[in-house]
Parts: C-alpha cells; structure tokens; sequence
C-alpha cells in the first residue's frame, strides 16, 4: 500500500507539471483527489488493515494528498502568471502615438458679435442690462410712444399669447425697464441685447426671430453730438478705424428727432459697388432722441433729462462683417459654417 501511495504521488506530480491549462489542472484533479481517486479509494481500505499499520499507512495517504493538491495549485498560480505576461506582451500600446484629436465647440458668430458689441459699449462707460422676452403690450408698444391702434404697430406683426402678453418685437421695452429702475434720476447708460420676435416670412434677410441690441443714454444736456460721436466711436470699433457714419432722417414713434445710420461700405470705400447697391453707405441701425413723451411715461422729467437711444440688429452686423449672405445660416448648425469663426 505504502509503495502504491509512493507511485501515485510521482505519477500525479508528473501529470500536474505537465499540465498546460486550467482545464487540465482540473482534470488531474478530479482523477486524483476526487471522491472516485485511487487516494480515497487507499482511505476506504484502510478498515482491512492491522491496528499498527493503519495510522502509518493513514498519515502517508494524507500526506501524499497535501503535496499533490499544493502542487497542483503551485502550477495554477504560475499558469496563471504566465497567461497575464502573455497578454501584457501581446497587448502592448504604444504611448508615443498620438492621441485622438478632441472635437472642440466654437462660439457662434452671433455671441461673438454681441460680446464684441458689448466690449466696445462697456468701454464707452454703458453697463449691460436685460429684460424679459414675453413682454407686456405696455412696454413694447405703449412705452414706447405706440399707443393702440397706432398704425406703426403693423410694422411688427406679433406672436401674441393675449390682448396684453406678446413675444416682444424689439429690444426697446428694456428703455423703459431701464429708466424706472432709475426712479427718474439720470444717468441712465445701458445696452440691452437679446432675442426679438416678429411673424415674417423667412428668407435669406428675414428671420420670424432674430437678436438685437439696444442702446440708451439719459441724463442732463445729452445731445445729438453725442449720440454721433458714440456711434461713430462704435462703428469705427467694429467695423475699422477708416469707417465713416452718416444719419438720415428717418422716423420712430420712440425718437424724435428719428435717424437712419449708415457706415460707409468696406468693400468699396465708399465709391459705390454691389454690396452697398452702389451709393457708398450701408444701413447698419435706428436711432434718435428719446421722445419727451417716452422719457415722461418713465418717470423722467423732460424739461430736465434728454437722452439718445439706438437699436441694431445682431445678425445684420454679423453678416455685414463677415461677409454671411443668408441669414438662415444662423440657425441651422451646420458645423462647416461654424467651425469658420474659430477663431473670431
Ligand atoms: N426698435 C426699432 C426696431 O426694432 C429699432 C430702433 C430704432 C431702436 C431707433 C431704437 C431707436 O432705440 O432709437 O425697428
């Protein structure tokens, strides 16, 4: 018995370091530790055997079960090694290579024409403010020197919720936001972007919602050589230092008297071409004096304050600058139009 136990474990150990996968390891396992192995078959005998023999023969049986099971479990840990520094070598990566290029955003031309816009203002001493873009028919009409049924209204068809709440149509309620927060006491300063919204029909020039930016200054002798001289300021920020302005006469029911201002155009210098249709100047916003009614509806004395006020629209001065041709290229998200102003 002693013998048959000694041959067993050489012959376990030998299939054991032979062994070249998991599976195998398993498979000597079962075949000599097994409840079926000869080794407990050796255990079960052991009633046959004489009282002195027993316990020899008992310790060896056990014995030799220990080393084949650590043996196979020494060679499963080091198939084991092996097969993790096989697939270190066969999975090497090579971090010299470069990485994949991340896709970055870019700012939309539109927000980088208002942010350009409000540099330029903030630096002329204006300070920013916003107003809400469901207005009240008070402040984007009435305020605005546009009483009911006043006939200019129909310039600016509108979204209306009800008799009272509409989308507002221009950024010029913000004026009269403005000038109550200020309880009648000058200087008022601000610029006010944001959307505006007017049922028109879309065309490459036309948007049923586009963004404009107001501009307001209210305080004691504020004249009409001011309301040049900052727009001239502007323009020649934003569009080149060798631009000029004119003002037209023009009308606004908020403005009196009302102005058309012009630049003149970049590509000619003024000599008459395509873009500007052949008269050197290009249209680029309304302005005006603030309308004594206007400035007395918010609670600013006439006889005391004047004030100019401007209004232009973001996407007009966009396109003019960079040369855009259809408005709706805007809107659409198209990243090889916006992937061009990378760098604006
Ligand atoms: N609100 C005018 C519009 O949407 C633009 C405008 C003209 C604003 C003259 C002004 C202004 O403040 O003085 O057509």
């Amino acid at each position: 018995m002693r013998e048959q136990l000694e041959a067993l474990q050489v012959e376990a150990l030998e299939k054991a370091s032979a062994a070249t996968s998991e599976k195998e390891i398993q498979e000597v396992r079962v075949a000599y530790l097994g409840k079926k192995g000869p080794i407990t078959e050796v255990l079960r005998g052991m009633g046959k055997l004489s009282a002195e023999e027993r316990p020899v023969i008992g310790a060896l049986a056990n014995e030799v079960r220990d080393v084949i099971k650590q043996a196979l479990e020494a060679k499963e840990q080091a198939l084991a090694k092996e097969a993790v520094a096989a697939k270190l070598t066969s999975e090497t990566i090579d971090v010299t290579l470069p990485g994949r290029p991340v896709q970055n955003g870019t700012v939309h031309p539109l927000s980088a024409v208002v942010e350009e816009v409000e540099d330029i203002f903030l630096g002329l001493g204006f300070s920013i403010e916003e107003g809400p873009e469901i207005e009240t028919d008070y402040y984007n009409f009435e305020a605005m020197n546009l009483p009911k049924d006043h006939p200019a209204r129909d310039m600016q068809d509108s979204f209306y919720f009800s008799e009272e709440l509409l989308l507002r149509t221009q950024t010029s309620p913000v004026q009269a936001r403005s000038m109550e927060k200020h309880e009648g006491r000058g200087p008022v300063k601000v610029i006010c972007p944001g959307k505006v919204f007017r049922r028109d029909d879309d065309d490459a020039t036309h948007s049923h919602q586009f963004m404009q930016i107001e501009g307001l200054f209210v305080d004691q002798n504020v004249r009409m050589s001011d309301l040049k001289g900052v727009l001239e300021s502007f323009a020649k920020q934003f569009f080149g230092e060798e631009r000029k302005i004119r003002l037209r006469p023009s009308f606004f029911p908020f403005t009196e008297p009302s102005v058309e201002v012009d630049v003149s155009c970049g590509l000619c210098g003024g000599k008459g071409c395509r873009v500007c249709k052949h008269t050197g100047w290009i249209e680029i916003l309304g302005s005006g004096m603030v309308h004594p009614r206007v400035l007395e509806m918010s609670g600013f004395d006439p006889h005391t304050y004047s004030g100019f006020a401007f209004g232009m629209g973001v996407e007009r001065l966009a396109m003019l600058k960079y040369d855009i041709d259809d408005i709706r290229h805007f809107y659409t998200n198209d990243t090889r139009f916006l992937a061009q102003f990378k760098q604006v």
